[in-house]
């Protein structure tokens, strides 16, 4: 049985057209939390903390932790006995794992099929509540494709269809009829992601951001010197590119403020934008779970926000 902390519990907020109720800040069981090398029983304790919190919108996807993250949250779930009914649990596809361990695209109508298929049984579910496409580029929506997703959901294997929106000139894309929700990165080491945020929502999509607070590059944590994540994350947060690492640097003390840890601040901005709808951030520690999502509710203090604003350059 799951236990909500009424005290901790976030607000909600309506995902689009859908009319369903979310929570506004989700879980990412993505990045190290996903990995086998992660023990189990600490992904448990995230995620037994996440529910407390009142968090009901699990974000995973098929190539997740190298193959692992959605038999491991869908075995968890079970294990703690959440009620699947209840939760919001988004998956993706799109990107699959080469026996050499490499990830290739594919967006073959065939290929969607069959991540479909392996994530019913590895989620442990009869239905996806939400399937989002992983990072398609403009090309890969085809008609086909678009055929397929719509069969899909008429057999009844997906609620609710997402898109990724992570490549150059896929806004207009977002706008199709078939996707209910649009996950692009926003954060404020990110601020771009704006306009994408502002199109989907604009068209009745319901918004999940991803990367909500910026792989904490404004204030990398002192623990990452002796967590074996560590060395991962910093690892991750450079592959990511040069420009938000800088910006991450520029924006060090924009994001300090009584009262508020710079993960909070950083939560608070990204939930201040109208149109999101629910950011999904990632976490191995549920200490940092708890202090996240303390962050739900409370007001920006204007003079944070407009720090932040000078350094990204807009008022
Ligand atoms: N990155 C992608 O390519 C991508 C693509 C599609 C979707 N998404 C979705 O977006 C989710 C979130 O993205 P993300 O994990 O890349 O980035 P993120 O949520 O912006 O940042 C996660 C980082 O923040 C740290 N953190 C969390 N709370 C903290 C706190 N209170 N104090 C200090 N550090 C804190 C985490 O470390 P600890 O473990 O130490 O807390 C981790 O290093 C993913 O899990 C996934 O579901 C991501």
């Amino acid at each position: 049985m799951v236990l909500m902390n009424p005290q901790l519990s976030v607000n909600v907020r309506t995902l689009g057209r859908t009319g369903l109720e979310v929570p506004e800040i989700g879980l990412g069981c993505a990045s190290y939390w996903a990995q086998q090398y992660f023990p189990e029983r600490r992904a448990r304790a995230v995620l037994e903390t996440a529910l407390a919190c009142g968090i009901r919108v699990f974000d995973t996807g098929s190539s997740y932790g190298g193959g692992n993250a959605e038999g491991r949250l869908g075995r968890l779930l079970r294990e703690i006995g959440a009620d699947p009914d209840s939760l919001l649990i988004a998956t993706k596809a799109g990107t699959v794992i080469s026996a050499e361990g490499r990830l290739l695209k594919d967006f073959s109508p065939s290929g969607i099929t069959r991540s479909v298929e392996r994530s019913l049984v590895a989620l442990g579910l009869e239905r996806l509540p939400l399937l989002q496409l992983h990072g398609p580029e403009p090309t890969h929506l085809t008609d086909e494709l678009l055929a397929c997703l719509e069969r899909l959901r008429a057999e009844g294997k997906l609620r609710l269809l997402g898109v990724n929106a992570f490549a150059p000139g896929i806004r207009g894309a977002t706008a199709l009829d078939v996707f209910d929700v649009v996950m692009p990165f926003y954060s404020v080491a990110e601020p771009g992601g704006a306009a994408l945020v502002d199109a989907a929502a604009g068209a009745g999509k319901g918004v999940l951001v991803a990367g909500p607070l910026a792989r904490m590059v404004f204030a990398p944590p002192i623990e990452w010197l002796w967590r074996p994540q560590g060395i991962w994350y910093l690892a991750r947060a450079v592959r990511h590119g040069i420009g938000p690492l800088l910006r991450g640097i520029r924006l060090r003390s924009a994001l300090k403020y009584p009262g508020w840890s710079p993960a909070q601040l950083a939560m608070a901005w990204v939930l201040a934008h109208p149109g999101v709808s629910c950011a999904v951030f990632g976490t191995t520690d549920p200490a940092h779970l708890r202090e996240v999502c303390a962050a739900s509710g409370r007001a920006l203090p204007p003079e944070v926000r407009e720090a932040i604003a000078a350094v990204n350059g807009c008022g």
